[in-house]
Order: structure tokens, then sequence, then C-alpha cells
């Protein structure tokens, strides 16, 4: 029985299974992977695949279970291996945490993962719904939510037999916003944290959900004792959402909703950087050596870097398009800088995500055969995930590129300031959750404006050395002053 319990669709670890049978494991991916990772101790890259080790039996002691979805064959084989789903990382430096994978029926997760959570409430909470694909609730959609709630149901039956009596459970993003409620059933004596790691929408484009399924959206967190927030503008949309909802009372003062006799309170936690533990793995081997090899093929030019997921609300395409703008309006930088851009695979199995991929590949092809020449690549675009060629290409940027059209904070805008070894100037849009903490020292853009992106990445290539690297001191301190392990600890704390 555990007195902390994690959950989250993905976990801190995933497993391929080769054709022999045998199991590696690798490091899940994206922000709140990052984050998490650091406070319950598990490795945030743990090198190279190796075998798994063999399951022992459980640890009754571990301080924190992290309960997580299976999320493809390897994960569900090294489930059904290890006793009772529950896999315990000890050889991996976890200090203490155990990981539990559910082995959700396919179908249901497809559903679940896919249909809800990322065609539909990522969609809603990032704005992401245009006229050619705009919403189409229909039968399909319904029988995609009963899979989303059966989804759910599996993480709170979960929770509710592993939480040892009071114990406090922390319930992370829109994959589980159902969870908080159903667990409060099972288990009233428990101690629920819902947390949103996306932005979420405007009323009046959260309405665009059926009613019903609005409903129980915010009802399934409102479950929760705490609802945390990366900014005070996504905690406030929450609770203009929470308005509209019959029988709920809304205290803006005392950030309180009262809903079917149970009191949830908001609050906002912003999450930054380990920087100790950023700085330390920057500096193994395989960083220094992907850093040596950029620095090759980049030479004395001025270096563009961005780092994303191929991503819709990222914004890749318009990013490149800015470069395109300012290689045709201030011709002098021609031969003179390069773009590196890093567009890891994210949600395949979505045709958006898919089209999205190759309308970021046509545009870079573009920006190749428009002004490369012999002697320059004006871009580099790097589609295979390389954590430790990320890491180093963080230490020799000169300008970051960070222009997402919304995101619940962005941990690129963090991590880059902290690893730049020169001082890099921060390109940053206005609708990313770190523009309330960084926007006086980054370069705000709107990101919808592709021609005052290139004006800034123009005028970012030009700030003086001083200047740039006083700015980025200040941006890294910024990103260090919200450490995960206090953002966690927070999101506890608030329980009390
Ligand atoms: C965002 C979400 C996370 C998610 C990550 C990667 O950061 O807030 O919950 O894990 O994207 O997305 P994926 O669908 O690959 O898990």
């Amino acid at each position: 029985m555990s007195q902390v319990l994690v959950a989250s669709n993905r976990g801190p670890v995933s497993f391929s299974l080769s054709e022999d049978g045998e199991l590696a494991m690798r490091r899940g991916g994206g922000g709140l992977v990052s984050g998490l990772a650091a406070v319950t101790g598990a490795p945030r890259d743990p090198g190279p695949p190796r075998p798994a080790q063999q399951a022992e039996a459980p640890s009754s002691a571990a301080d924190v279970l992290w309960v997580c979805a299976s999320l493809g064959e390897g994960d569900r084989t090294a489930a059904r291996r290890s006793p009772d789903g529950r896999i315990d990382l000890a050889g991996y430096d976890t200090g203490g945490a155990a990981v539990r994978m559910l082995d959700i029926p396919e179908a249901t997760f497809d559903r679940a993962y896919n249909g809800v959570a990322n065609s539909t409430l990522w969609f809603v909470h990032h704005l992401l719904y245009d006229t050619p694909r705009s919403p189409h609730f229909d039968a399909r959609a319904r029988r995609d939510w009963q899979s989303y709630e059966a989804y759910n149901a599996a993480f709170a039956d979960a929770l509710a037999r592993d939480a040892s009596h009071g114990a406090k459970a922390a319930i992370q993003d829109y994959h589980l916003s159902l969870a908080p409620r159903m667990l409060r059933d099972r288990r009233p004596d428990l101690r629920i944290v819902h947390f949103s790691h996306t932005p979420w929408a405007p009323p009046e484009y959260f309405r665009l959900l059926p009613d019903d399924i609005g409903a129980q959206v915010l009802m399934g967190i409102l479950g929760a004792d705490h609802a945390g927030f990366l900014t005070e503008r996504w905690a406030s949309a929450f609770l203009d959402c929470c308005e509209l909802l019959p029988g709920a009372r809304v205290d803006r003062s005392a950030w309180t909703v009262t809903c079917a006799g149970h009191t949830t309170h908001v609050g906002v936690h912003g999450l930054g950087v380990d920087e100790a533990a950023l700085r330390k793995r920057a500096s193994q081997q395989d960083v220094v050596e992907r850093a040596r090899a950029l620095k090759e093929q980049v030479g004395d030019r001025q270096l563009i870097v961005r780092i994303d997921r191929t991503e819709l609300s990222k914004n890749i395409v318009r990013g490149l398009a800015a470069y395109r703008e300012m290689l045709v309006n201030h011709p002098e930088w021609r031969g003179r800088v390069v773009h590196l851009a890093f567009a890891y695979p994210s949600r395949y199995d979505l045709p958006e995500y898919r089209e999205y991929t190759a309308a970021v590949q046509r545009m870079a092809a573009q920006i190749t055969e428009e002004f490369g020449t012999a002697e320059w690549d004006p871009l580099i675009l790097q589609v295979n995930d390389d954590y430790p060629r990320s890491l180093a290409a963080y230490g020799l940027a000169d300008v970051l590129l960070v222009n997402p059209i919304r995101d619940g904070m962005n941990l690129v805008a963090k991590e880059g300031p902290v690893l730049s070894e020169q001082g890099c100037a921060l390109v940053l849009s206005r609708e990313a959750g770190a523009a309330s903490e960084l926007s006086e020292d980054a370069l705000m853009v709107n990101p919808y404006d592709v021609s005052q992106t290139a004006e800034t990445l123009h005028q970012a290539l030009l700030m003086p050395r001083g200047l740039r690297s006083e700015r980025c001191a200040r941006l890294a301190a910024a990103a260090a002053a919200l450490p995960p392990q206090r953002w966690f600890a927070d999101q506890l704390a608030a329980l009390d």
C-alpha cells in the first residue's frame, strides 16, 4: 500500500519487446514525464536500452507508486511478467518509486487516448479545431467516450486498491479528468489532487463539447480536493467554465468551486526545471560528442534552434515560414545562420499528426531548395528523437525559437536558457504558459504573425552578446526557481 500515488497516461518508462522476447527499457517522452520523473526519482533518461531486470516481489514499503497505462506490446508484456502488474524499478535508482502499468484492452485504450484525449480534449484546450476539422460528435464519439470512462475507471480502481488509508493521490492531465470523482466515490478517505498540464479552454470554446460530456469533465475534476494549473490564465479559464456548470458555486476570491456538497480549491503551480540534474546530464559524454558534431556542421555561423514534438499546437510550419521570410527580407543572413529544427515524432496514430509532419517536411524542403548552396545548408531538420542531441543543441543555440499557438507551459523555453553556454536569445510565443514568467527577458511574438516572428528572429540574431547573456541568465534563474520537486511538493501540500 502506498502513501503517495501518481497517476498519468504515460509513465516514466516504457518497454520495447525484441523478436526473441527480450524487454528493453527506455524513458517515456513528454514534459509531464520530465516533471514527475524528477520528483519520484524515476530515470529521466536511462541511457541506452538495457534488458529489464527480472520482476521482483513488489516492495510493500514503496512510498510512491506511479500508475500508468501500458502504451504498447512491450509495456503490456512487462506488466504481465511482473507480479500484479507492478514493476519494481529499484535497479534504476528510483528512490523507492514503483510503477504499475495497467493492461487496458487495446480498443479501449485507442478510443480513450486517440479518440477522446488527443483528438477531442487536446483540441479543445489548445483551440485547434478549424473548419475542415471541426468537431462532429456522433455515435462514434459516444462510443469513444464510453471507452474514456472505462479507461478512467481502470485508473480509479488501481488507485483505490493500492492507496493506504488517508493517502494522497496526484492525478495528472486531460487523459484522466474523470478519475478524481471516480476515486472519491471508491475511497472517500483519500486526498486527491488533479493537475492539468495543458491550457484550459475559454468557456465559449469549451462549449463545443456536448453538454453532458463537458459537465462530466468538470464534475470529474471537481471530485478532487485541489485542482492545479500551470498558470493563472488556465486556472481562471477553468473557473469561468465552472460558472456555466449547473449547481456549481464559484468563489472567485477564495479560488474555490463548490458542487454536489464538495469544495475544490483551485491553485497555480508553475513548473520549471531541475537545474543541477539537467546540467549533470548535459555534461555526459554522449552530449559532448553530439555537441562536437553539431559544431562541425554549423561552423562559425549563428544558430537558431527549435525543439518540439511534431505537434499541431507547436506551430512548427509557421516557425519555418518565419525563418524563410527572414532570409527573404534580410538576405545578409544568408550563409551566416543555420536553423536547427528538431521535430520529434508524436501521436502518429492520428491522421492530423501524420499530415502535419508531412507539412513540416515540405516546408523544410522548400527552404533548402530556395536558399541552399554547395557551402551552406540553411536548415537542418531532424525528425528522429535524440535526447542527448537536444541537450547539445541547447548548449550551442544563439537563438531559441518557441512559438506554440497555445501551450500549458513549455519546458523547452526553460531548459534552453539553463543549458546555454554563451547565452541565447529566446523568441517566445505570448500564448505559451511560460510567457507569464519569462516575458520580460524573452522577445515576445504573436504565434500567428509570421512577419513579426521573422523580424523578431532578425532582432534576436542582432542582439549584442553581452545583452543576450544578461537576459539569458535571468531567464535561466526564472526557470530554475520552480524546480519540479517544489512543484510536486506544493500540490501535495495543498491537500493538507
Ligand atoms: C503533453 C501532455 C502530456 C503528454 C505529452 C506527450 O506534454 O501534457 O500528458 O504525455 O504531451 O504526449 P503523448 O501523447 O505522446 O503522451
